[in-house]
């Protein structure tokens, strides 16, 4: 990593100029920045971390695409702070290499999931340094930053100082003997480091710890607190559970934060008296959605400020679980109005509840839950995101369980969906020859039917565009669901036999509905979707068709190819379900 307490050759004087005037590149059309929570690097993620930003973000950027919108989708690794520094002690690695390790492997399997990111990237790129040494820059040229002494616990063994959660002793108050510095997870009462019986090092055991006075930077959040409040209130169009965790911190009062840490992983503090620091990870962190764009931009020479500086025609979405909410209604945006700069604030914050596994905490150290390279050993992308989606905590925490999966599996997709299209490919080459049968009138029930698909792709659209997951989903298996009605009643097996005119109407109809089923389905499950465009034949154009003018029973006529593929889903028998609720432990 290069030098970054020197000033770059262009990166700070880069920020400092006023704020520019927007470049009209994309004609004052409205363009979709969308950004997901950046994970941790420390590790791979579970369930629900993907279906609590990551997952809706994704079939949110997807389907605007779809619709024509200009979208940016942008997410990266969040990789300082202390527990990355001993994650890769742990590993065996040096922090460096540990974290280009664990991007990689993080990266992939996002590949796999179909995360349709338009730049992964890293917060620890030189980007995201100088940007975070900008901003601390301008927020301090301002007055919002304030040194202080403060005392914190130094281990001598370590040789560093240790954040309260890693300073472990005996409670005082229950006596349990493994409380942390912050809290006693036994009786929850709020602790000091200090207040620990026979406290010691929870990186080496070590008791050789000291107090030790050292100068820190804090935030000053208190003086940002109303402009905060102006801006959080010209926002009513949040979700209650958005707004409710704004305005109880705001509420409360805003405290100042200490913003550095004596730690050298991190980006380094540029003020004298300073070295050996870096900024508090979750400082640098939501920069990181500026230095990914930066980085995205000068990668595939497109103008990348244009995103964060167009405040009237970009909008910006944020993606998260609730635990983040605070940072992003109320830190992030004090730091950027504290700049007193130009640059883009979220328009909507979309936070999530908790997916639990059997009602409780996932839990990595408890081997309980599921990790998503697991989750793909088991099965393919398209599976959990359908599931994961139809099970989302939009109001309210929901609980994983491989009972509820296997019904999601079993007859939502592999009876529903899949066994619909493999049954309707299979009839027609068998009794049509592969192509779209001639034949028939457009009757009153197949009226019914395209009326009744335009109301629910509707209803799919609008929940989309209003980021109600589940919504769309009910509305994307009723769809599936007219389909199976359909065919059950017009029975083509049977009709072949008396009226071979009438079932190539039936035949051809559902051909059609099928390619309507592959383009509304592309935001959800975006691999199966790919395979029902190839066995459809369908054209580079009518692939990007529009899914809100999607329903068109005469798109594919007389004549047009088709190919039987293999069936679209396997199912989960009884017996996987006991094997995986034994092998990922079934409950608290
Ligand atoms: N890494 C954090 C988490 O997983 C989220 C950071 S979001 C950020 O909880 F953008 F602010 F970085
Ligand atoms: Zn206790």
């Amino acid at each position: 990593m290069q030098d970054l307490t020197q000033k770059s050759s262009w990166g700070y004087s880069k920020f400092s100029t006023p704020p520019i005037t927007p470049k009209n590149t994309l004609d004052n059309k409205v363009k979709y920045l969308i950004t997901s929570a950046l994970p941790y690097i420390n590790g791979i993620k579970h369930l629900g971390n993907l279906v609590g930003s990551m997952l809706p973000a994704d079939v949110y950027a997807r389907f605007l695409r779809q619709e024509g919108e200009t979208v940016l989708f942008i997410c990266a690794t969040d990789e300082h702070g202390t527990p990355t520094e001993i994650a890769a002690t742990e590993a065996g690695l040096d922090v460096e290499t540990f974290c280009q390790k664990l991007h990689e492997i993080q990266a992939q399997i996002y590949r796999n999931l179909g995360l349709s990111f338009d730049y992964f990237g890293r917060n620890s790129s030189v980007y995201n340094y100088e940007l975070t040494q900008h901003f601390y820059q301008s927020l301090d040229k301002n007055g919002f930053i304030e040194e202080r002494e403060i005392s914190l616990v130094y281990s001598l063994d370590d040789e560093r100082f240790l954040p309260d959660r890693y300073i472990i002793g005996t409670c005082p108050h229950c006596g349990y003997q493994s409380a942390r510095g912050d809290q006693c997870e036994n009786c929850t009462s709020l602790l000091d480091p200090t207040d620990l019986i026979e406290p010691r090092s929870a990186i080496s055991g070590s008791k050789r710890l000291e107090v030790r006075k050292t100068k820190h930077l804090f935030l000053k959040l208190s003086a940002l607190s109303h402009t905060v409040k102006v801006w959080v209130e010209e926002h009513p169009n949040w979700s209650n559970l958005t707004k409710s965790i704004a305005m109880k911190w705001l509420n409360e009062g805003l405290q100042d934060r200490c913003i550095t840490r004596d730690m050298s992983w991190g980006v380094p503090v540029p003020r004298p008296g300073f070295e050996g620091k870096v900024f508090y990870v979750w400082f640098d962190a939501p920069i990181g959605y500026i230095s990914a764009t930066q980085a995205w931009g000068i990668k595939n020479s497109q103008d990348w400020e244009t995103w964060w500086r167009d405040t009237e025609n970009t909008k910006y979405v944020q993606f998260m679980a609730k635990d983040n909410l605070p940072f992003h209604t109320i830190m992030f945006p004090a730091m950027i109005l504290g700049t007193r700069e130009n640059w883009k604030l979220a328009d909507q914050i979309k936070g999530f509840n908790w997916l639990t596994y059997y009602g409780g905490k996932f839990s990595t150290s408890a081997k309980r839950g599921v990790f998503l390279d697991q989750a793909l050993n088991i099965l393919s992308a398209d599976y959990w995101r359908y599931s994961l989606l139809s099970m989302i905590p939009e109001s309210a925490d929901s609980a994983f369980t491989w009972e509820l999966f296997q019904v999601k599996v079993n007859k939502e997709l592999a009876d529903t969906f899949g066994n619909f299209v493999n049954r309707i490919l299979k009839f027609t080459a068998k009794n049509f020859g592969a192509t779209v049968p001639n034949g028939g009138s457009f009757g009153a029930r197949e009226q019914e039917l395209q009326n009744k698909s335009e109301q629910l792709v509707n209803k799919y659209c609008d929940s989309l565009r209003n980021m109600e997951f589940r919504k769309a989903i009910e509305a994307l298996y009723s769809l599936w669901s007219i389909g199976n009605q359909y065919i059950d009643e017009r029975a083509p097996w049977k009709l072949i036999k008396e009226n071979r005119e009438e079932a190539a109407q039936v035949v051809r109809t559902c051909i059609n509905l099928i390619r309507i089923y592959a383009l509304v389905s592309a935001p959800i499950i975006p691999f199966t979707s790919a395979k029902l465009f190839d066995a459809l034949h369908l054209s580079n154009t009518d692939r990007m068709t529009k899914i809100s003018e999607s329903v068109n029973f005469d798109a594919l006529y007389p004549g047009h190819p088709i190919h039987v593929i293999e069936p679209l889903f396997r199912k989960l028998e009884e017996e996987e379900i006991k094997e995986l609720s034994v092998r990922f432990g079934m409950r608290n």
